[in-house]
């Protein structure tokens, strides 16, 4: 990390949580942040669902919530980039405070349910990108909607000409019932209807780290008969267990260094089941986390929360350290890696 970005990071870390994003994002926009571009060696350069990823680190969904610094983030050293969640109408989310570091679990908790300025909006914004790395839209539905499944239809449509990929994310604690949609039966209806109306783009499901082996057996089977081509695992957690900050009692879903384990296990668990590639999130804080997960099923992966701490040289440093390691371990590509130690985590 430069001086520089430092003292930005713990200037931000004297403000409320939420503002602190904004002025990250406005920080993003100005041009003031790290800008190496996209990272790239032949070792690190892979493939994902048809999609080419000079390399495997992504941005999870949620930072960049409208799509609104989508050029900026391109350029940060991520090999692709999640933005949304979009809805079909903008919400406001639920009230403040809904955001909460707990910094010496070097983790979050957030509960911002979805807020966001709506898929016209954020549609509009990934129509006008310029090129670069692959961007792909988290899908969500509004709160108050009476029929879920076809908000995440709606929002496919809409942006199905704009995005390299598209996530149906039923796995976000803060919409109430939202998670429901994981089972047999309602994830099946709602993923046939994603599918009737994505034209030619990729869809991804993204899932919760709180589910037993036997929910995870359901989703594995209901994402190959519905042609999902490939699993985000994992979103936010509800388990508090170990955590020592001040605000571990904040109901909401938590992520970072607490949630590496959990979603590291539903991940091998999922490889073990199925050939549908993987993309590992949850608590990936340095180049070790990120081969960790590689090896442990994933063919690329996503963060979030170690930026809060780390700020965005991380991805640079995630990116060149995973390199190295791989090459230590005599790989020549990402994809020579993936699965390697699966059975460590089972
Ligand atoms: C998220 N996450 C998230 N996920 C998603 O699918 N849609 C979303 O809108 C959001 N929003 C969101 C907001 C905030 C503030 C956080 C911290 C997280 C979840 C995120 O994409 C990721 O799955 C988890 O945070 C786990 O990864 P990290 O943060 O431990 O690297």
């Amino acid at each position: 990390m430069t001086l520089l970005e430092r003292m930005g990071l713990s200037a931000l870390h004297r403000i409320d949580p939420e503002s602190a994003h904004g002025l990250a994002i406005r920080a993003l926009q100005m041009g003031l942040t790290p800008c190496p571009g996209p990272i790239s060696t032949p070792r690190l350069a892979t493939t994902l669902a048809r999609l080419t990823l000079p390399n495997p680190v992504g941005l999870a969904a949620g930072f960049d919530k409208n799509a609104s610094a989508i050029m900026p983030l391109s350029r940060a050293g991520f090999g692709f980039i999640e933005v949304g969640a979009a809805t079909p109408l903008p919400q406001p989310g639920n009230p403040k405070p809904r955001l909460f570091r707990l910094t010496q679990d070097r983790a979050v908790i957030n509960r911002f349910g979805f807020n966001n300025e709506g898929a016209d909006a954020i549609v509009a914004r990934l129509a006008r990108r310029g090129s670069g790395i692959p961007v792909g839209l988290n899908l969500g539905a509004n709160k108050t909607s009476t029929d879920r499944a076809a908000d995440f239809a709606r929002v496919m449509e809409a942006a199905r000409r704009h995005v390299d990929f598209a996530t149906v994310n039923v796995s976000s604690p803060n919409t109430e019932k939202l998670r429901d949609l994981q089972g047999k039966a309602a994830l099946t209806g709602l993923l046939d209807g994603v599918m009737a109306v994505r034209g030619e783009t990729p869809v991804f499901l993204k899932i919760a780290p709180d589910l037993t082996p036997g929910e995870i057996e359901d989703i594995a089977e209901v994402a190959e008969t519905t042609g999902v081509a490939a699993i985000i695992a994992t979103n936010t957690t509800l388990d508090r267990q170990g955590l020592q900050s001040a605000h571990r009692d904040q109901a909401g879903g938590l992520s970072g260094a607490p949630l590496f384990g959990k979603s590291t296990r539903v991940l091998a668990q999922l490889s073990s089941l199925t050939d549908i590639p993987l993309i590992g999130v949850g608590g990936i804080g340095s180049a070790k986390d990120a081969y960790a997960k590689i090896c442990a099923g994933a063919s690329a992966v996503q963060l979030y929360t170690a930026l809060v701490y780390g700020g965005l040289s991380l991805i640079a440093e995630i990116a060149n350290g995973l390199d190295r390691l791989l090459a230590q371990d005599g790989f020549e590509t990402v994809a020579d890696a993936v699965g390697s130690k699966r059975e460590d985590w089972l």
